[in-house]
């Protein structure tokens, strides 16, 4: 199986067991937006809720926020995305294809790669969405919907340190949807026009900066293995001074191998205390920091890991699928397995079986994620379960009936075991 192909199977199998789908499909779709079906919102707050675990709940220098999606648009001018957040857009004057000029420079492709056509002078382009607040549509109500959440922890900066008073360093982080125009989107919901970012501003003294961006590297890349990213599929790759974004002196991006080349899944930017001055000069308030045991005030500098969580997902869908023989295996982490168990009575059309199948079901989804199964024959369950990563399927027979124990399979040995119904939660609980 070549990437491609496996791309395209987990496409097929995102949208056949309800991970992913084309938004708006009734209407023949909208480009580059998609839905997360019922085992796909299951998987992202997973990938949600272990990257607020370990970045937040488990360090006590980072704290939470939940800043909105649209900010006073001075914001937006401040931070340099009204001049700066531009690319450059060209058009083939033949198929009238727009493409970003400066990924098709990274392809090596100067005519259009559709047609061969030629293409036109590049135009810089903002990536921003705009919308009006109120019931006019003029300049002066213009706002933007984020396209990144960051802006929303900077200007938050001083009601932190008001509630917390933390010491440096010290991070504020934040999970939620940003919006861009994207030119050329695509690639399944590896680039579309919004998408939720896991971002974390970390505020450090200017002169340890070199040393807080090699650790954020590091744990950027742990929590990746963590998930089940394979080390073969990721690479770290410095942009250069044209790549890199107005307010960065220094960015790498964590790089994920697709079919169609290395591309980014998370980046990290040394952003200096760039973004703490304009929105000083900007609001004409003081946003320093100050040092008790000194009493100096100083602008902190900032290290910035940002994470995209539909391109998280995408990735450890790819690296967990396997086919093997004619069984499909999505070997997800248990802990990001949209369901940790299946109970299956072992046939359906026995009550007594039906019956204590409901108990164990009932009792086991009280604590995890567990699916009800009674269709078809045990083999069909079991390929069902497999295909959407659910790591172990738990028979009730006739046996159980007798002794109280079930039968307990495992969705990558395919063994089966024989084990008490009170023995398993913890064996599931002990996996995730
Ligand atoms: N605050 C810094 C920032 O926004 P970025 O590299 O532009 O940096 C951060 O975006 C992350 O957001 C990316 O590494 C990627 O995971 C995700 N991301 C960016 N644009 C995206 C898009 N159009 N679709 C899906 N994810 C995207």
């Amino acid at each position: 199986m070549t990437s491609q192909e496996k791309f395209e199977k987990v496409v097929s199998l995102c949208k056949r067991r309800g991970f992913v789908y084309p938004s708006s499909e009734i209407y023949g779709g909208f480009a580059n937006t998609y839905d997360y079906g019922p085992l796909g919102v299951q998987l992202l707050r997973s990938i949600k809720e272990i990257w607020w675990k370990k970045f937040v709940e488990d360090r006590e220098d980072v704290y939470g926020l939940d800043g909105s999606v649209l900010l006073n648009p001075k914001v937006w001018q401040a931070s340099g995305h009204v001049d700066n957040f531009t690319d450059p857009l060209v058009e083939c004057k033949k198929c009238h294809k727009r493409y970003r000029q400066d990924f098709l420079e990274q392809e090596g492709e100067t005519n259009c790669p559709e047609c061969a056509g030629s293409l036109t002078e590049p135009k810089m382009f903002n990536g921003m969405f705009k919308t009006f607040v109120g019931p006019t549509e003029d300049t002066s109500s213009v706002a933007y919907l984020r396209p990144e959440t960051a802006q929303a922890i900077f200007v938050n900066f001083s009601n932190v340190l008001n509630s917390f008073s933390p010491k440096i360093p010290f991070g504020i982080a934040q999970i939620g949807k940003a919006f861009r125009n994207e030119i050329t989107a695509g690639n399944f919901i590896h680039r579309t026009l919004e998408f939720e970012q896991m971002e974390l501003e970390y505020f450090i003294e200017e002169g340890n900066w070199e040393k807080e961006f090699e650790k954020w590297l590091f744990d950027m890349l742990k929590f990746a293995y963590d998930l089940g990213i394979s080390k073969e599929s990721l690479r770290v790759r410095e942009h250069t001074s044209k790549e890199r974004s107005h307010y960065s002196e220094k960015t790498v991006d964590v790089e994920y191998m697709y079919y169609f080349g290395w591309k980014e899944l998370y980046g990290l930017a040394y952003r200096t205390d760039f973004d703490l001055k304009q929105h000083s000069k900007f609001s004409g308030k003081k946003l320093l920091y100050r040092n008790n045991e000194t009493t100096e005030k100083f602008t902190p500098h900032i290290i910035e890991p940002s994470m995209g969580v539909g391109r998280t997902f995408l990735a450890v869908m790819l690296d967990s699928y396997v086919e093997d023989g004619d069984r499909i295996v999505l070997k997800l982490k248990p802990s990001l397995a949209p369901y940790k168990a299946a109970v299956f009575p072992l046939v359906r059309n026995k009550e007594e079986l039906v019956k204590k199948a409901r108990e164990v079901f009932d009792g086991l989804k009280l604590q995890f994620s567990t699916v009800w199964d009674d269709r078809g024959n045990i083999g069909k369950r079991y390929y069902s379960q497999d295909e959407i990563g659910t790591p172990y399927c738990i028979t009730i027979d006739y046996q159980t009936l007798k002794d109280n124990t079930v039968t307990i399979r495992d969705r990558d040995t395919t063994k089966q075991k024989r084990i008490k119904i009170f023995d398993i939660s913890l064996f599931v609980l002990k996996s995730i």
